[in-house]
């Protein structure tokens, strides 16, 4: 069959990644799907196994480094557009290791630009009709105090050594724009919540933990303010900017949701001692203060007021809806936890406290 589009997914085997994954194949029959993983710690196949039978889907086994391999993939599968996730995303490992988050992140993604540029041949005056879109953070644009939003003009200013891996790939991503007429978009999104996140983030480690009675590691004072946006609302922003969004052109995604970390670990254990039966208040008294994250950012919170009114997205769930499906999730799938968590991960995890 020819394909209408060949769209190259990096990532796809990671959280975000295999929900994006999951929507296209199940959305558009006539694109093929290709998804490019290096299957880190972060990327497991499993994500994948009720759609790894698609007729439109092929998986590639690739780091985005080695640039004979995403060359092969280019040609292989005339890859006619991109959408790139595969990136180191955990902000404690950043602190631990920088490294690696400039190689998958910065040099793996110009990696990726300079294989689009050079396969679609493109020219300053045409695009060819393909796309670049660069899944980001809201973390590039800093931390905020308690008044404000992230818009899209708000200036970068990254504070650990991922956002700055990633506002770094993003000033590459638009200097690829600007200099060789790449047709690329950017989206950056708040913390995003839902099934198959690896669970060293804060919402499935605190699932976890709760169900295991352990501690519920808090960063300092748990005031702390994410966004929170549900996964499958990511997918879908991300669908409409990839196909309507404007060449060049950056769009926030949020949930205009906001906690603090505190509020929403104490949420998760009220809902959790319901649906486990414990008498109310037993898992909030596993809640351990720990000592802060090193330049832990305070706020962040996203005015998607260009993706609503320009594209007509908005989230599809209520944050209380979306966290009871998760949490259920989490509770029926217990061995995809002990799945992932097993072997090396396992003593790494477990020592590691998350808020994205
Ligand atoms: N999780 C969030 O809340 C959030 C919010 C905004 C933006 N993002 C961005 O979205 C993207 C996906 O985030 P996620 O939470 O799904 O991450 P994740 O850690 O769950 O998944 C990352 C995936 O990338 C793959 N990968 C890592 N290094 C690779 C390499 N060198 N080559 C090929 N594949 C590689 C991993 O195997 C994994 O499957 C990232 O770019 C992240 O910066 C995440």
């Amino acid at each position: 069959m020819a394909y209408t589009k060949n769209i190259l997914i990096t990532g796809g085997a990671g959280f975000i990644g295999s929900h994006l994954v999951r929507l296209m194949l199940n959305k558009y029959p006539d694109y093929r799907i290709i998804n490019l993983d290096k299957l880190t710690y972060a990327g497991n196949l499993k994500n994948l196994t009720d759609v790894e039978s698609a007729p439109n889907y092929a998986f590639v086994k690739a780091d985005i480094c080695d640039r004979n391999a995403i060359n092969d993939v280019f040609e292989k599968y005339e890859i006619t557009d991109v959408i790139h996730l595969a990136a180191e995303s955990h902000v404690d490992r950043s602190i631990e290791g920088p490294m690696e988050f400039v190689m998958t992140n910065v040099v793996g993604t110009v990696n990726l630009l300079q294989a689009a540029k050079d396969f679609w041949k493109l020219n300053i005056v045409s695009s060819g009709g393909n796309v670049f879109h660069h899944v980001s953070t809201d973390e590039v644009y800093g931390s905020l105090g308690a008044e404000g939003l992230f818009e899209e003009v708000t200036p970068y200013d990254p504070r650990s050594p991922y956002s700055s891996s990633k506002a770094s790939s993003d000033h590459f991503v638009r200097a690829f724009h600007h200099t060789y007429g790449l047709p690329i978009k950017i989206s950056n999104c708040s913390n995003n919540y839902g099934s198959h996140q690896f669970p060293e983030k804060l919402i499935p480690l605190m699932i976890n933990n709760i169900v295991h009675k352990k501690p519920l590691p808090i960063y300092g004072k748990g005031d702390n303010i994410r966004d929170w946006l549900w996964v499958v609302d990511h997918a879908s922003a991300i669908d409409r900017i990839f196909h309507d969004g404007r060449l060049g052109e950056a769009y926030n995604v949020g949930g205009l949701n906001e906690w603090t970390n505190i509020d929403l670990v104490k949420y998760l254990c009220k809902i959790m001692d319901q649906k486990l039966g414990r008498a109310e208040g037993e898992s909030a008294e596993l809640i351990t203060y720990v000592t802060d994250r090193a330049g832990h950012d305070m706020r962040y919170a996203i005015d998607a007021t260009k993706l609503e009114t320009e594209l007509n997205w908005r989230p599809s769930l209520q944050f209380e809806e979306g966290l009871d499906k998760t949490v259920d999730w989490y509770l029926e799938n217990a061995e995809w936890i002990d799945e992932v968590t097993s072997g090396a991960y396992r003593d790494y995890y477990e020592n590691m406290y998350q808020d994205r």
